[in-house]
């Protein structure tokens, strides 16, 4: 199911923001051109992702630094071997739209 995010021109002027979508709260990050999105909850221990470093379309964990690639959730940190959840995002208009999970 599609949902309304918020307007692509403040998630650029902020790089990140996390909503709460439905049941889920979900990162929306600007890569380049791109809108990406990401469960917001790191897979250590379940702390916000939103407001970590992102880096080459990684994104640091801010509590203890597992890094995450945003487009696929691949993590790079033996603390968090499991990925993220990853959903698909698109600019539509002026609003980003993250397809959730029925
Ligand atoms: S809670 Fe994210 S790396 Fe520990």
């Amino acid at each position: 199911m599609d949902h309304p995010a918020g307007p692509i021109d403040d998630i650029r002027a902020k790089g990140a923001v996390s909503v709460t979508l439905g049941t889920w709260q979900v990162m929306v990050a600007v890569l380049g051109t791109d809108v990406v999105a990401v469960e917001d909850r790191c897979t250590h221990q379940d702390t916000p992702l939103c407001g970590g470093r992102i880096r080459n379309g990684r994104v640091a964990c801010p509590r203890h630094g597992a890094m995450f690639d945003l487009r696929t959730g691949k993590s790079f940190a033996p603390i968090a071997p499991r990925p993220l959840t990853v959903f698909p995002a698109r600019i539509d208009g002026e609003t980003v739209i993250v397809t959730l999970p029925d």
